[in-house]
């Protein structure tokens, strides 16, 4: 990424060496009452950053919807405001003095109409000279007391003190001075500690503030979503009520991850008992971005009162959480970090559920409840997740046995798309972990308006006993002139007693093969995935939105033709068997500096044809040849070099594929 920030590297031995400072004076936390369970709220910085939008109707908005929709309802009380709420200088007396372009009626009105609504307010700077925004608005450090008494006195309930400029000041000392400059207004104020992890806050944060920022910032892209959960789920064991880790703000409906990823993100932060700070703007959010950050039974497991971080019982690519309730419930998260459909499953023992001849297990996506005899499963989609809530429930007899319906399409390889090119076998299964025997057994899948769906075998059976399956084998065909694009195939399996599982498997229907030689910028993709921004065309990659890159460059040699990835990436084609011949010129982009480092593969399907090695920034660039001769699909990786993904904008100029 661009962004490189001043490192109190310091501060790292210090943390080591005086773990006591934290203690030296009476705490904010614990014992504060503040904060017992994760806090919920609103955080603008991850829709608007510092953009025009983000001003006084923005936030009031917020909190009118926060109360219009339900959402205050729901458990969402703190909305707060990010970076670029000040100008650039102090004023006279030295306060901070709100921007009064955005905030008109400064920010006392604003806090005061978030009261109104029986809602907090939050608010941001930094333990530094100045804030990240590089326009450099004021920061905390040495103006302590000051900007906490000017926080109270607007009336703010929670703040956020971020890291950057920090003049390598010890951070234990930075954050212990404005715990004590909180403390010392009377006004109970949470406090967010947003250092992102550099300095270890789990180790010493928990008598300093309520949560601490584990991790570098969110961005609103799968990978940078799961990289940031991987960093968070191993820090169970330092969370609880008061004190909780920060794995940043959500990103729910922003745009960069599908409705499964999403759903995922959502599922992961609330077992980890992470904060659950909405992070889009909610005057423009979806039905379905309101009802995901709505889910009661999922919010009731982030906010549940025993404040347990889940234990990820197992993790490699098909994870399983297990997050302990006060009531003796455990809930369970099964995710799939992987391209490839799955089924995951644990078991009540595994769970350390005591011994019983059945439980209750609750979905709670899906909001129903069944039995199991012990077997919690899912098939779980790429990136997908299932979530559960397993109780000890006598009665459980009263719930219909869990069944779950899964389905599945070959693939060119684990983790390719499944493709429909017409008559396309499908395979439903529907398993029962229930107690009690399923009857009268039967699936349904319905595609696409016009698409044909035929059973090649039985859709229907009888009795499904306990950890039995039963599958059907369909034939799938889209219609002649079917746009090609992503498409949802369902299956419905219903079963007595008066029960419906299903489960949605997305298909692609690829752009046509190409027939004659061509520069790959100039043919459709099957699919992209790029560590920072989009993949771009004949360009660089420029980090952000799609257009911003620069004329490749590699070595002082420019390209007019090629495409401009970030590491770790993947640019796919669909080629049919058609082509022969991929060549490249590969190296990293010289408008880096000298930091970054990648290696460039081809593949042909599930094998790898070509591999540049490690390529750094003071490299010219390597011509690579792969023979992909009869591939379906062939792939572009750009890696990161085995050294993380700083500044490894990866450039295939010349990129070109022989085909016909
Ligand atoms: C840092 C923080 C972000 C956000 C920005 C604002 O990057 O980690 O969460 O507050 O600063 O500039």
């Amino acid at each position: 990424m661009k962004l490189l920030r001043t490192i109190a590297l310091g501060a790292l031995v210090a943390a080591a060496l005086t773990p006591a400072a934290a203690t030296a004076s009476a705490s904010v936390t614990p014992g504060d009452g503040l904060a017992l369970t994760p806090p919920m709220g609103f955080n603008n910085w991850n829709s608007t950053n510092c953009r025009a939008e983000f001003n006084e109707d923005m936030v009031k908005g917020i909190a009118d919807i926060f109360v219009a929709k339900g959402l205050k309802d729901a458990g969402y009380q703190y909305v707060n405001v990010d970076d670029c709420w000040a100008l650039p200088t102090r004023n006279a007396a030295g306060d901070l003095v709100p921007d009064p372009v955005r905030f008109p009626n400064g920010i006392k009105a604003v806090a005061d109409y978030v009261h109104s609504k029986d809602l907090k307010f939050g608010i941001y700077t930094s333990a530094g000279t100045k804030t990240c925004n590089s326009a450099g608005f004021p920061g905390g450090l040495g103006h302590e007391q000051q900007d906490a008494n000017l926080f109270a006195s607007f009336g703010v309930d929670y703040l956020k003190y971020d890291n950057c400029n920090n003049e390598g000041v010890d951070a234990i000392q930075r954050y212990t001075t404005m715990r004590d400059a909180l403390r010392n207004t009377g006004r109970p104020i949470v406090f967010s500690l947003c250092e992102w992890g550099e300095n270890k806050p789990w180790n010493w944060a928990s008598s300093i503030g309520h949560l601490w920022r584990t991790t570098g910032d969110i961005s609103d892209g799968y990978s940078s979503m799961l990289d940031i959960a991987k960093q968070n789920w191993a820090l169970a064991q330092y969370a609880g009520p008061g004190h909780w880790n920060d794995p940043d703000m959500l990103e729910v409906g922003n745009g960069g991850m599908t409705e499964v990823e999403y759903q995922s993100h959502f599922s992961l932060w609330s077992i980890m008992a992470a904060p659950l700070l909405i992070g889009t703007d909610l005057r423009k959010a979806s039905p379905s971005t309101l009802a995901m950050l709505s889910n009661r039974d999922v919010i009731a497991v982030d906010q549940d009162p025993l404040g347990v971080q889940a234990t990820p019982l197992r993790t490699g690519g098909l994870d399983v959480f297990v997050k302990p309730l006060k009531n003796g419930d455990k809930a369970v998260l099964l995710f799939n970090e992987g391209d490839a459909t799955a089924r995951i499953s644990t078991s009540a023992a595994e769970i350390g559920m005591p011994g019983a001849p059945a439980y209750k297990i609750r979905d709670l996506w899906t909001h129903t409840d069944r039995n199991t005899a012990g077997t919690i499963a899912a098939t779980v989609p790429p990136h997908g997740s299932a979530m559960f809530r397993v109780s000890m429930d006598r009665q459980w007899v009263k719930y219909p046995p869990a069944v779950d319906a899964a389905a599945t399409a070959p693939t060119v390889y684990a983790g390719a798309f499944p493709l429909v090119t017409g008559g396309s076998t499908v395979t439903t299964t529907a398993t029962n972990s229930g107690r009690l025997p399923a009857l009268a057994v039967n699936s349904k899948v319905v595609g696409p308006t016009g698409w044909s769906v035929k059973a090649a075998s039985s859709p229907s059976t009888l009795v499904l006993t306990t950890n039995k399956s039963f599958s059907t084998k369909w034939t799938i065909t889209p219609p002649a002139g079917t746009k090609p694009g992503h498409y949802s195939l369902t299956v419905t399996t219903t079963y007595a007693p008066n029960s419906t599982s299903s489960y949605t498997l997305e298909v692609v229907v690829p752009d046509p093969a190409p027939k004659a030689p061509a520069y790959l910028s100039d043919l459709p993709w099957l699919r992209t995935s790029n560590g920072w921004g989009p993949v771009e065309r004949d360009h660089s990659n420029g980090e952000n939105q799609g257009g911003d890159g620069n004329t490749m460059t590699i070595n002082g040699v420019t390209y007019a033709k090629g495409l401009g990835a970030h590491a770790p990436g993947v640019i796919e084609y669909y080629v049919a068997g058609n082509c022969t011949t991929v060549t490249a010129e590969v190296g990293v982009d010289d408008e880096q500096g000298t930091n970054g480092s990648a290696n460039f593969e081809v593949w042909a399907d599930g094998a790898k044809v070509a591999d540049s090695g490690v390529l750094t920034n003071a490299m010219p660039a390597k011509p690579l040849q792969a023979n992909v001769t009869g591939a379906t699909l062939v792939r572009l990786i750009t890696a990161d070099g085995g050294d993380g993904n700083s500044n490894d904008h990866g450039d295939w100029a010349n990129a070109h594929i022989t085909c016909g």
